[in-house]
This record gives structure tokens, C-alpha cells and sequence, in this order.
């Protein structure tokens, strides 16, 4: 059984995974284990794991939890324990979903484009390649993940739906806005940059409107022009797109395009970072 690619977007709010069957998304909040006397359903996401000495519980069930502490670190490197976790859920649950027998995998996860540093990169990698026990749902698995890649959020998802000239990508998620600037597909480091406000942090959807003021200002601050030719992705990508057409006059959803193993599929703008970084798996690993 060969190698599975695998591009993995794990958001603080929800991982978002694309392969070559299709796409696959959770709820990433964890928290600490504890004795449950009702054994209540939250959510299909609902996951109980132990790795390494650790045991907890993750999606929608710890995503109720989280509130009373713990948490997700709305931070802007995701080099620390919780992306190992996260990673092992999203492979757990993409192959429970579409090929129950896979267990290895080459990988292209994402960073904020703040942390897209060849040091924070290393760090990362070095956290997920090799060989990993985990247990989910009192079930144990052996993952590998042979080959790992970093790719930067926001410009990653250019690869989901490629397009000539200058374009600008807006990835707006829940701790972290990703503007990027790519010219003929390169990544242009000085017109990009991550802030450190999203939807969570920044009072919540019912504020989308704040959001989307404060994401005009730091287009402006990069010196981006309002004509400039636009695209949004992220969770929240098709509620805030009227707001900011009313400041940007070319702008429009990354609308997602996986190569699947049954042929193109069309994804939501949630899924464009994932799906660009499935795609670079495809073209990197082969
Ligand atoms: N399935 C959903 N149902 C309701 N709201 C959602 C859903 N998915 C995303 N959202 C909203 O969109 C926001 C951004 O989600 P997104 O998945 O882009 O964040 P993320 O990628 O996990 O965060 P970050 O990139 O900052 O780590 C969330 O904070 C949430 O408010
Ligand atoms: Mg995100």
C-alpha cells in the first residue's frame, strides 16, 4: 500500500484535511482528560486520544470544555505539541473515513505567514515525521508520516485554484488574518504578512463587521489598492465578502479545485488552503 499525500490546514477554530478521496474537517479544540459521568454526544468530531503519557478529549466535546480553560492558543506559531495531536486526528479520521487501511503518509501542513521562517519550518517537521503511536477512541494506530512540508497559510491556497498576474489572498480565520501577495505564483514577502486578530479573538461572526474594517486597514497598511484583483478564503469567507466589496471592486471567494482520484471536485473557500497545500503534496511528492 503506498504512501498517502495528505495536505492538512490545522486551524485553531477547525483542521481542514484534503487528499486524493476528498476533504475531511473537525473541530480542533482539546482539552485534559477527565471522567465523563454521562457519556454524552457532542458532535461526529467527539474523539477521546492518549499519546505519549497524555490523554485527552478533542473536537466538538472539548470545544464545550475549552471554555472553562485550557483552551486553543491563538498564537502565531503552531510549532508546539497540540499540531502533533491535531495532525494525528486529521490522518485518524481521513482514513477511518475514506481507506481504513492507510497508515502512512507524506504531508504539507501550513504555518502563518508571520512564522514561515526556515527555523520555525524545521521545528515543525521535525515534530511530525516518523513514527507515531496514538490511541483514539481506546483503539490504537500506528501513523507514519515519511515526507513533511510547510507550506504558508493564505498563499498556500493559491494552489487550490491557480491564476495568472498579481493576485492578493485574504485568509481570514479565527485567531489569525494571512494576507498574501503572489505574482505568477510566487510568494511576495513583502506585500504579505499575518495579523493577529480573527474571528474568535475579535468579538466573534456576530462582529463580522469590525473584522472586516480592521482587514481593510491592514490591506491598506501593506498597500494594497482597492482595484487590486482579490481573493478570500477561510471559515468565514462568504459572510464578510459583501463587506469588503465595499472597499475592494475586484474581489471573490477562492472557489477550490481538488484533483481527486475520481476526478476534479469543487470545494468551499473553507477548504482552499488545504486543498493548495493537497496540491503542492501532488506536485512535490508525486
Ligand atoms: N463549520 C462552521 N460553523 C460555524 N462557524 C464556522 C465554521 N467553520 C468556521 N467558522 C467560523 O469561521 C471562523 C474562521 O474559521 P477557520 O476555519 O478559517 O479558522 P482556523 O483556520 O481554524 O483559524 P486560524 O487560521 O486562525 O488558526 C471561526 O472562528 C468561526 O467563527
Ligand atoms: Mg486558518
Amino acid at each position: 500500500m503506498g504512501v498517502l499525500n495528505l495536505g492538512i490546514d490545522a486551524g485553531n477554530y477547525r483542521a481542514k484535511v484534503a487528499g486524493p478521496y476528498g476533504v475531511d474537517s473537525y473541530r480542533t479544540a482539546i482539552c485534559d482528560w477527565f471522567e465523563r459521568n454521562i457519556e454524552e454526544d457532542f458532535g461526529e468530531d467527539d474523539m477521546e486520544f492518549a499519546y505519549n503519557g497524555r490523554k485527552g478529549f478533542a473536537g466538538t466535546l472539548a470545544s464545550y470544555e475549552d471554555q472553562f480553560g485550557g483552551g486553543a492558543m491563538y498564537g502565531d506559531s503552531k510549532a508546539h505539541d497540540d499540531t502533533l495531536i491535531r495532525t494525528l486526528l486529521a490522518a485518524y479520521r481521513y482514513t477511518k473515513k475514506y481507506c481504513p487501511d492507510r497508515g502512512r503518509f507524506n504531508l504539507v501542513v501550513g504555518q502563518p505567514i508571520v512564522s514561515h521562517k526556515p527555523k520555525e519550518k524545521q521545528k515543525i517537521i521535525d515534530l511530525l515525521q516518523g513514527s507515531h503511536f496514538i490511541t483514539i477512541n481506546r483503539e490504537d494506530f500506528h501513523f507514519y508520516f515519511d515526507q513533511v512540508s510547510v507550506a504558508a497559510e493564505g498563499s498556500g491556497a493559491f494552489w487550490a485554484s491557480p491564476k495568472r498576474g498579481q493576485i492578493r489572498i485574504i485568509d481570514i480565520g479565527s485567531g489569525t488574518v494571512n494576507m498574501a501577495t503572489l505574482n505568477h505564483a510566487k510568494h511576495i514577502n513583502n506585500a504579505s504578512a499575518t495579523f493577529n486578530y480573527g474571528v474568535e479573538t475579535a468579538g466573534g461572526k456576530e462582529n463580522i463587521d469590525n473584522i472586516a474594517r480592521a482587514v481593510i486597514r491592514s490591506a491598506t497598511q501593506l498597500k494594497w489598492r482597492q482595484s487590486d484583483t482579490v481573493f478570500v478564503c477561510g471559515g468565514v469567507a462568504s459572510d464578510i465578502l459583501p463587506l469588503l466589496a465595499e472597499h475592494f471592486t475586484n474581489i471573490q471567494p477562492i472557489i477550490p479545485q481538488l484533483n481527486s482520484y475520481s476526478g476534479t471536485q469543487i470545494h468551499l473557500p473553507t477548504f482552499a488552503n488545504a486543498v493548495g497545500f493537497y496540491e503542492l503534496a501532488r506536485l512535490t511528492y508525486g
